[in-house]
């Protein structure tokens, strides 16, 4: 088909146009600051939304988003310890690990011989949410087993990384 000049020139125009809209699009991506980016881009590893949150604009914000989220998970964590209704027979966690005692966490991964393979700290919480609590598991990376994960690993902070050390 032969486009006569005046139509090229609509055409060009038009692209031009497209252009430009793209370009705003992409543009208002960018600039959205790190939280208001994961809440438009939700994946599953929330990673997408932090590409841009490290430049030095945002590294306070960022500083100070870290110590807030944390210590919410610490707290959501310590809330689902001492939870009785976690699981469907009355236990909490502290009953048998008081302030997260002989939990660990800095063992795992390792060899549990009741999953017959290397685990990780989450993959063992799920065992005993089923095992003595008689509850039902959370998926792995859920908001609940990364809390209580949180309060867990701060409660035994300090302690020298062992991977795969067998259970006492
Ligand atoms: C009725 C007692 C009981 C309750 C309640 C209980 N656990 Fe356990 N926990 C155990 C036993 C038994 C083991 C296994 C010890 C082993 O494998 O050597 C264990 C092991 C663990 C370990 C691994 C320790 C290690 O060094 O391998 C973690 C982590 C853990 N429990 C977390 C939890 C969490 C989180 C909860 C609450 C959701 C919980 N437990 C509730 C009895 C309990």
């Amino acid at each position: 088909m032969d486009i006569n000049p005046a139509g090229r020139i609509m055409m060009n125009k038009i692209i031009v146009l497209f252009l430009f809209f793209v370009a705003v699009i992409v543009a208002d991506g960018t600039l959205l600051s790190g939280e208001e980016a994961v809440q438009h881009h939700p994946s599953a590893s929330g990673l997408e939304g932090r590409k841009d949150a490290q430049g030095p604009v945002h590294r306070a914000d960022l500083a100070r988003k870290e110590k807030r989220s944390f210590a919410a998970a610490v707290a959501l964590g310590e809330k689902l310890w001492f939870d009785r209704t976690l699981g469907a027979n009355g236990m909490s966690c502290n009953i048998c690990h008081p302030d997260a005692a002989a939990t660990h966490p800095e063992t795992f991964p390792k060899f549990k011989s009741q999953m017959g393979a290397v685990v990780s700290a989450q993959q063992f919480i799920n065992w005993c949410i089923v095992i003595p609590l008689q509850g039902k598991e959370f998926h792995l990376g859920s908001s609940e087993l990364t809390a209580l994960e949180a309060y867990m690993v701060s409660q035994n902070r300090g302690e020298a990384l062992e991977p795969g050390y067998p259970s006492p």
